[in-house]
């Protein structure tokens, strides 16, 4: 069953996830489309408190397998209610799982896997990666290809540095550890994939061979998954960490709609490169900011 949020008034928006979630709760499998996820907070209601927390509720009794999937977050010039990620507020609920696609592997593979899911996932597209191309393997078309929930890719092996990325933000942080490598800099790009669970086990790996990381997200800084991510290190492998950990995230403010302000707001290449040169001690500390 495919509910389409495309054109549909904002106020019906509550009203089409409570029937998706009423329908999972009898055993259909609804996939409920937001045209973009700044919609999804008409139905924030339905998407925590009915479709999140049923399964604890009633004592494993009941299963909501639906998926909300839509765009997500910054998109160019539509102002500040239409332009945010929305990664970390799902990510912060008990009983969803939160995934984020990068490439057309992911896009496939992570839908597949959401679908088949028996928990509510929120599934959190970028509308600016719609119109990129990526290679794809046989293995991916393949009909019996699916990722795993929880696993996220190393998109680039390096030594020096890890920079975590979810989205749109890998092809930057991809960007970045190509400018990096002619610097001297090799730069291990994980793309996270998966935003709850969050895959621990992969980012603790890596900065225990790298010793340094830098976390890279579009939405806002506080409480932000950069934040978890740097606790998650902390209690994992502090001992591990040569510099201190770079978080590069979106400003903290509404975003702004003159495109100037907005290109501030959001991370840039730039940005990545400069933290990673801080975290390798690559950069005086007069122009660390510069
Ligand atoms: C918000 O809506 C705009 C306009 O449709 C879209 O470009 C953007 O991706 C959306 N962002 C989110 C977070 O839904
Ligand atoms: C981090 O790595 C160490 C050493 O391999 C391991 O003992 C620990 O369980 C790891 N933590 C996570 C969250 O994977």
């Amino acid at each position: 069953m495919v509910l389409i949020g495309f054109l549909i008034p904002q106020s019906l928006r509550a009203g089409f996830t409570g029937i998706g979630v009423g329908a999972a709760y009898q055993g259909l499998r609804p996939v409920i489309e937001f045209m973009t996820f700044n919609f999804s907070m008409q139905a924030i209601d339905h998407i925590i408190n009915s479709a999140a927390k049923s399964n604890y509720m009633s004592a494993g009794q009941i299963n909501v397998p639906i998926v909300f999937r839509g765009p997500n977050g910054a998109a160019a010039g539509v102002g500040a209610q239409h332009s945010q990620c929305y990664a970390a507020w799902f990510a912060h609920v008990p009983g969803l799982k939160v995934l984020a696609p990068y490439s057309s592997e992911d896009a496939r593979g992570l839908l597949k896997a959401a679908i088949r899911d028996p928990d509510p996932v929120v599934f959190l597209e970028n509308e600016l990666l719609y119109g990129e191309s990526f290679p794809v393997s046989d293995e991916v078309l393949d009909s019996s290809f699916a990722l795993p929930i929880g696993k996220a890719k190393i998109e680039r092996e390096g030594k020096d540095v890890t920079i975590t990325a979810f989205s749109k933000m890998v092809g930057y942080a991809l960007q970045a550890a190509e400018i990096l490598s002619k610097e001297g800099i090799s730069a291990e790009v994980i793309n996270l994939r998966s935003i709850r669970p969050l895959d621990r086990a992969a980012i603790n790996a890596s900065v225990r061979k790298t010793n340094r990381l830098v976390t890279l997200e579009e939405g806002f800084p506080q409480h932000g998954v950069g934040a978890e991510i740097c606790m998650s290190v902390v209690e994992e492998s502090f001992e591990y960490l040569d510099a201190p950990i770079e978080r590069i995230a979106g400003a903290d403010v509404p975003m702004p709609y003159a495109a100037n302000l907005e290109r501030l707001a959001v991370p840039q290449i730039e940005d990545i490169v400069r933290a990673a040169r801080r975290a390798c001690y690559r950069a005086l500390p007069m122009t660390a900011t510069a």
